[in-house]
């Protein structure tokens, strides 16, 4: 590792950190060349991601603007001849080796299990390639403290989702584009069993360094090869501010079954709406009507037994299964969380474009609000670290950011308040919970991609 390494890694990470990035990445390589020998290496990197505002809306096509962290994982990446993919992470006792074939149809591992976050893209791959793909040899590293936070509610797994797709369409010079392999990404991420939107996968493969991205999650078409083009806008984060994320530490055991409630909450919205408008597809083309007139035509809760009555059958809405003993769904409410929602991205946007940041710190609380009140996707330690945060002098907004449940806090401060946010919120979260939470400053990063090609390990 020489000069033209200092100068690549400073592109990507502040100047401060780069020597001791430097140092993780010499340690990746020299990992990788013990496990697989030596011989040249490429090497790329994904990073993790928090959510400004636009939550739990991009499967319901709605808006999203979200910005990397400038945390990541890495992906040493060398091709194999077979169509053998053979996965080692750095942290070896958490995430044990694992080894596939490449394939239209590869079984997976049980539920939970990481390895499916690298079969699903290469099960993907394999299916809409015209010829049989190469495998890899393949080094994770997401180690801390540079490594993305895991079930920290800012998208470790779809990092892991994100790099193998790009390793494999890489390796394979499948050329697809970064917004392609965003989209790939995300329907691959369904082989895990979350039925997630695309937010995640865009933001990782799309960042530019100091800025967030606003996305549109309705395709407005398809290009040469089929594959659906979304609107993206590069916004620039506000100078002088700072976003300051919070981890609870708190890791809800059910976040996917609770996920997949409120998909499926959406979808009866959706199913019931049909009724009075029938060309609506989506939450995303109630945009324009009048709240008001909507509200009436979706019920407050929903039994199984009304469900019935009301002939939807949740079977076909979505694919996943829920036990029949689960809490009634809550329609009404979930669909008001996701029409406000749309409605507070574009305001963002517009508040950030026109300076407003406290008008955009503004809408950081109510949305908040509407995911914890309307969208049950809150719990007591976010509710606990979010009241903290507003206490803070220089706090214009803070929310919970990502699927929620759980995970981690944003707030929008003036720079320079970083010390007295974590000297107040730090103790007085755990005084309240008995948890250290994790406290760093976002410096919103730069988006996945090769690092460096056939560097000899
Ligand atoms: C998870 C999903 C995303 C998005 C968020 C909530 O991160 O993967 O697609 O739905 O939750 O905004």
């Amino acid at each position: 590792m020489n000069a033209n390494w200092r100068a690549q890694l400073g592109r990507i990470y502040a100047a401060p950190d780069v020597g001791n990035q430097l140092a993780r990445y010499r340690r990746a390589l020299e990992r990788f060349a013990a496990l697989y020998g030596a011989g040249p290496v490429s090497v790329y990197r994904v990073p993790g991601r928090i959510n400004l505002i636009g939550e739990h809306t991009d499967y319901q096509q709605g808006y999203v603007l979200p910005a990397a962290l400038d945390k990541d994982i890495l992906f040493l990446a060398r091709r194999r001849e077979d169509a053998l993919v053979r996965v080692h992470n750095l942290e070896e006792n958490a995430f044990p080796p694992r080894e596939f074939a490449i394939a239209a149809d590869i079984p997976p591992y049980p539920t939970g299990d990481w390895g499916n976050y690298a079969k699903g893209p290469a099960q993907l791959l394999a299916r809409r390639a015209a010829a049989p793909l190469h495998g890899v040899d393949l080094l994770i590293a997401g180690e801390p403290p540079y490594g993305v936070p895991r079930g920290a509610g800012v998208s470790s797994s779809s990092a892991l989702t994100v790099g193998a797709g790009l390793v494999l369409s890489e390796l394979n010079g499948l050329g697809y584009t970064a917004a392609e392999l965003a989209w790939l990404s995300g329907e691959a991420e369904w082989y895990v069993g979350t039925r997630g939107g695309i937010m995640d996968q865009f933001i990782a493969m799309l960042a530019q360094k100091d800025h967030a991205l606003f996305l549109d999650c309705r395709s407005r078409g398809q290009g040469e090869n089929g594959l659906p083009q979304f609107q993206t806008e590069l916004v620039p984060l506000p100078q002088g501010y700072n976003l300051i994320v919070a981890d609870t530490h708190v890791r809800h055991q059910n976040v996917r079954s609770d996920f997949n409630v409120r998909v499926a909450e959406g979808r009866i919205g959706v199913a019931l709406l049909q009724r009075r408008y029938p060309e609506l597809r989506y939450l995303r083309d109630l945009e324009g009507k009048d709240w008001r007139e909507v509200e009436p035509l979706l019920p407050e809760a929903m039994t199984w037994a009304d469900l019935d009555r009301a002939g939807i059958r949740l079977n076909e809405l979505i694919d996943v299964r829920f036990p029949e003993s689960a809490a009634p769904f809550r329609v009404r409410q979930r669909c008001r969380h996701i029409v406000t929602e749309n409605q507070r991205v574009r305001q963002s946007v517009a508040a950030l474009k026109a300076g407003d940041v406290t008008r955009f710190g503004a809408l950081m609380n109510q949305a908040h609000a509407s995911v914890s009140v309307d969208y049950g996707a809150s719990c007591d330690e976010l509710e606990i670290m979010v009241a903290l945060a507003r206490q803070v002098s220089g706090v214009l907004g803070a929310r919970m950011t990502g699927a929620g449940w759980g995970g981690c806090v944003i707030s929008l401060a003036r720079r320079g308040c970083e010390s007295a946010f974590i000297d107040h919120v730090r103790p007085g979260y755990h005084d309240a919970t008995g948890i250290w939470p994790d406290i760093f400053v976002c410096q919103a990063g730069q988006g996945a991609g090769l690092v460096e090609s056939d560097v000899v390990a």
